[in-house]
């Protein structure tokens, strides 16, 4: 007979492997919150294994100490054209730059979560990945790479990573219910991203006055009775619903039947073909996996053609600005069957937006501020998903799917003494509605300083009542607007810094913290140049000197971005 391998109670092998340290840092880089989500959940339950964990930010981790560290696990994202988030970015500097260390004796794994429509995905995972193993690292497992569907296989990377740690650890897993009896304090609600919770509203209003370029959506949602809670900073998640008339359009133009009933889950969940465009199908972004995957089921030579080396610019400008409606119609998709389609789409990705209301000012509710995005392309009108939803097809009484997504980046100080300056043209308003309420109802004594601006101050001032009482009553110390519009020459908020420059720069000697939030790519980009300005002008700092100064503030948490 066959000997069975030997093996102690525990499904241990009886003559260890290579020993692992059963101590494991865990090291996220987050920038919307789904990285320390995963990051959080999977210490706890290394935890509940008996693993000692040490978890943090990237931000919060002294480099020195990577010498020290036996397994290193790490989640990180990618945000924009392939950069690490804000947490991330000196950690990677590090790492990159002739200060990193030898890691000869370092295992190590890396979830990278990133998005299959832009180009460089999941690069930050990938330069981690090959760093790490360049510095001498051996991979504990592969990299996986998540595209915004993360869940499932973040899911997956988890368990290969434990399976791999205790296969190969000298240690005795701690039964997992009794250490998580022990280890469970937390109050966490059922209701999660995959698990949203139905949120009634109570509220929807059009924050911009007649005449307005803009349409700003103030939603109040119900969250009794759900467990649910929230801090200021943090965001709801939506799961939104596409528009019914585009499902239509696409329907009619690849030839397909409405009814047909369409396996969506690999579980076999199924739904009407027009109800699982409508619910669970994005319909609205291009990725390049999907369009490679659509070449295979048809003969289209122009599409072909679009996927050869050499036409990568083209490629790009079409995942741009086009969607699925196009696509059927430019290449003539109609003969694909529709369930064969489906299966090569993604999930419909949850929005998130960033908290209007205090917690302590309004408890059970949350309110948002979403501004309707709705564009010409290609001779088309085009909608934002959710904030058209939530805009033309969203009335009170009515319900929708959310969750409660952290964001640790971007908190109010701890001392409700601290001096907080808070740049949020447009929507980005949004979280210090929230923060300027929570001060409100903690008393706190920290002077605040709020730079806003829109296009115009008659029509577009988002919250100006709210804003002018809280002025008034001392609440919110100054404020400084720019109504890009209403003047022959623009002015932006970093003007209004500029202008006031001095006094900021006192503000920022005297311990304030900075919070931006609103339009990444050029408001954030020009008030972060603005602000190494002012410690030039005003610091007498070289421009080097004020470029550390603002990464040191970075680091110190003295200085957060919710941009988008
Ligand atoms: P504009 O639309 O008149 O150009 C909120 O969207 C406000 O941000 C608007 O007043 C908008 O002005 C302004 N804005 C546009 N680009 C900006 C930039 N680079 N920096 C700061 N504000 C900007």
């Amino acid at each position: 007979t066959l000997e069975a391998p030997a093996v102690n109670a525990a499904g241990q092998p009886a003559v260890p492997a290579p020993a692992i340290s059963k101590e494991i840092t865990v090291l996220f880089g987050s920038q919307t919150g789904n990285s320390s989500g995963i990051a959080k959940k999977f210490s706890k339950k290394l935890q509940e294994q008996g693993f000692e964990v040490t978890t943090s930010s990237m931000s919060d981790f002294k480099p020195n100490n990577l010498k020290k560290v036996q397994n290193l696990l790490i989640v990180v994202s990618t945000h924009g054209e392939g950069e690490p988030p804000d947490s991330a970015i000196a950690f990677h500097e590090f790492l990159h730059s002739k200060r990193a260390p030898k890691l000869d004796d370092l295992k190590f794994s890396v979830l990278a979560l990133g998005d299959t429509s832009y180009e460089f995905f999941c690069q930050t995972g990938k330069d981690f990945d090959n760093r790490l193993a360049e510095l001498g690292g051996t991979r504990l497992t592969p990299r996986v790479d998540c595209d915004v569907d993360f869940e499932e296989p973040a899911a997956e990377w988890m368990n290969n990573v434990l399976s791999e740690l205790n296969a190969a650890s000298t240690l005795t897993p701690v039964s997992v219910s009794s250490v998580g009896a022990a280890a469970s304090t937390s109050t966490e609600s059922e209701f999660t991203r995959s698990n949203p919770f139905q949120a009634e509203v109570l509220e929807n209003l059009n924050l911009n006055g007649r005449g307005s370029d803009r349409e700003t959506r103030h939603i109040e949602l119900s969250l009794e009775g759900s467990g649910l809670s929230y801090e200021p900073g943090d965001s709801l998640g939506i799961i939104p619903q596409n528009h019914p008339l585009l499902v239509e359009e696409i329907i009619a133009a690849a030839g397909w039947n409405g009814e047909e009933i369409i396996q969506v889950s690999k579980k076999g969940d199924t739904l009407s073909l027009q109800d699982a465009l409508t619910k669970y199908f994005e319909i609205t972004v291009l990725t390049k996996p999907l369009l490679e995957q659509i070449v295979n089921l048809t003969s289209n030579a122009q599409l072909r053609k679009l996927l050869e080396p050499g036409n990568e610019q083209e490629l790009r400008n079409y995942i741009n600005d086009h969607d699925l409606l196009d696509l059927i119609q430019d290449f003539d998709l109609r003969g694909v069957t529709a369930s064969e389609f489906v299966t090569l789409l993604r999930k419909i990705p949850a929005r998130l937006y960033s908290i209007a209301s205090s917690p302590s000012a309004y408890p059970d509710e949350v309110h948002l501020t979403v501004r309707t995005v709705r564009y010409q392309a290609n001779g088309r009108d085009r909608y934002g998903v959710c904030s058209v939803q939530l805009a033309e097809r969203i009335e009170p009484g009515d319900q929708l799917p959310v969750f409660i997504q952290n964001n640790d980046n971007f908190k109010l100080p701890a001392n409700p003494d601290a001096p907080i300056i808070m740049i949020g043209p447009g929507t980005g308003v949004a979280p210090f509605r929230a923060f300027i309420g929570e001060r409100e109802e903690q008393g706190a004594g920290g002077k605040s300083w709020l730079f806003y601006g829109d296009q115009h101050f008659a029509t577009d001032f988002l919250y100006q009542v709210e804003w002018q009482r809280w002025l008034a009553d001392g609440v919110l110390t100054r404020m400084d607007v720019a109504f890009s519009r209403d003047t022959d020459e623009k002015v932006y908020v970093q003007h209004r810094m500029l202008e006031r420059s001095r006094e900021l720069y006192e503000w920022l000697q005297e311990g304030a913290y900075i919070y931006v939030c609103g339009d990444e790519k050029k408001m954030a980009h020009d008030v972060h140049s603005t602000l190494a300005a002012i410690l030039v002008q005003e610091g007498g700092l070289t421009m080097e000197a004020a470029t550390d100064y603002l990464i040191q503030l970075q680091q110190d948490k003295r200085y957060q971005r919710d941009v988008y």
